[in-house]
């Protein structure tokens, strides 16, 4: 078993927020909730995920960091340490596990597209407007196994070499650089979609709260999507919580890590939108907002190159951060379970990763061993179906466990304990616990039974 000096600890807990909020903050926060808040007429549909965020978001991630911190063990050892080693409780934590494999799988190739046109954007690809060009780059890149693959494998390489230098040295180091400068690009994009004449409409879009276009579908939807965008349900927090002392604010921490990850949601769509309204498109493009309708307006506009460079490094080193955390959780259950060198589990985990990933980076290709990988067995693509069972089964379900765990299974003088902890805001357990115990479950079981088309 690695002793808890080989674990590591964060330096500071600035250092763990950013590491947190890097995690939190990625392609979820700037390519999907763009996306799902203009597929969802926006207004009310941001104000309903803001309340998810607010009242079953936080309270999970506060179990998550508080499981955490007070068992010093990643998910797996987490559960076997608070409950019993054979107990039931211990598939939570598996089942974290398996999800870091699926989400980092596809959520790499995603990442592979944005560093793709980072370099697109610094080859002047975006200069000149032609109809259907942003299209066509979209789905050349698409069909292209090796090129999806190239990029794959080296943002893998890129987050491997992160991760395998240590929680303080490798998780810490890179988020407290990359952080900044991803906040500073947003707002240089932010400043630039302020002078935009499509600013005003954009910010009645996000903000009017109007409800014609509110569906059951659309609440559900914001309701995956705040697991998501969070980091929760798969022991990504349980890790990261893992990594703090016994006298670390849990707390306020959670508090400025879900309010760092909403501000960046909220300003990648008032960067978004104004380009939207200003060149003419339409905010219910869907998830070819980003890679499609974007480069259309940033070919159309005065230094549009340079802007475009920009946001796709932005996005990229918001997945980079992201997935950081992603392998981070694969690894430490090799680390803390198996009493693996960190070096070894980081190799072995993220080789995983890289063939795990080979099928969605071959997405937009036939004739794979003679049958077409654009269809897996159900008829989504690869990258469609991990992508569906990440987000609307593995997460919301592990969040339910760890939930129900923290709310009916720990002790009430453990759990008060836990949480007044190192906190001077220990008078919010009363609200935190009856979120946990009642409305989160509510919750989450609403989101199962739309899954399964009942609600
Ligand atoms: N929160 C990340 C995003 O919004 O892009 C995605 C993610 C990272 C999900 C880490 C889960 C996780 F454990």
């Amino acid at each position: 078993m690695a002793t808890p000096q080989d674990r590591g600890h964060w330096g500071s807990r600035l250092g763990f927020i950013l590491a947190a909020a890097g995690s939190a903050i990625g392609l979820g926060n700037i390519w999907k909730f763009p996306y799902i808040a203009g597929e969802n007429g926006g207004g009310i549909f941001v104000f309903i995920y803001l309340t998810c965020i607010a009242l079953v978001g936080l309270p999970i991630m506060i179990a998550e960091i508080l499981i955490g911190r007070s068992t010093q063990k990643s998910p797996v050892g987490a559960f076997k340490t608070l409950y019993k080693p054979d107990s039931p409780w211990v598939g939570v934590g598996w089942l974290g596990v398996a999800s870091a494999f699926v989400i980092l799988s596809f959520y790499s190739v995603v990442a592979g597209w944005s560093m793709h046109y980072v370099y697109l954007s610094l080859k002047g690809v975006f200069t000149v407007y032609e109809p259907g060009g942003t299209e066509a780059v979209f789905g050349q890149l698409f069909a292209n196994p090796k090129v999806n693959i190239f990029w794959h494998v080296l943002f893998m390489g890129v987050a491997i070499s992160v991760v395998i230098a240590g929680v303080h040295k490798g998780v810490e180091r890179w988020s407290e650089i990359l952080m900044p400068v991803m906040l500073g690009m947003l707002l240089v994009m932010f400043g630039s979609a302020l002078t935009m004449s499509g600013f005003q409409e954009a910010v009645q879009f996000v903000f009017s709260p109007s409800t014609e276009n509110l569906t059951r579908a659309g609440v559900l939807e914001a309701l995956g999507h705040s697991f998501f965008t969070l980091s929760l349900g798969m022991g990504a927090m349980i890790t990261y919580g893992s990594y703090l002392r016994s006298k670390d604010d849990a707390i306020k921490s959670s508090f400025l890590i879900a309010l760092f990850d909403t501000g960046v949601a909220l300003l990648a769509c008032l960067v978004l939108f104004p380009i939207t309204f200003t060149y003419g498109m339409e905010p219910s493009a869907g998830p070819g907002l980003v890679f499609v309708n974007l480069p259309i307006a940033f070919s159309k506009m005065p230094g549009g190159s340079m802007l475009a460079t920009i946001f796709f490094a932005l996005l990229s080193f918001a997945a980079l951060t992201s997935a950081m955390s992603l392998l981070e959780v694969a690894t430490a259950y090799f680390i803390d379970e198996r009493g693996w060198r960190r070096s070894k589990a980081v190799l072995v985990t993220g080789s995983i990763i890289i063939l795990l990933g080979l099928p969605s980076a071959m997405s937009g290709t036939t004739g794979f061993f003679g049958t077409g990988m654009s269809e897996s067995f159900i008829g989504m693509s690869w990258f469609e179906l991990f992508d569906y069972l990440a987000s609307n089964w593995m997460l919301p379900l592990g969040g339910l466990g760890i939930a129900i765990f923290m709310a009916w299974r720990v002790g009430e003088k453990a759990r008060v304990a836990a949480f007044t902890a190192g906190t001077t805001w220990g008078r919010l357990y009363f609200g935190w616990i009856h979120l946990l115990r009642y409305l989160v479950p509510i919750a989450v079981l609403a989101v199962f039974l739309h899954a399964i088309g009942v609600l």
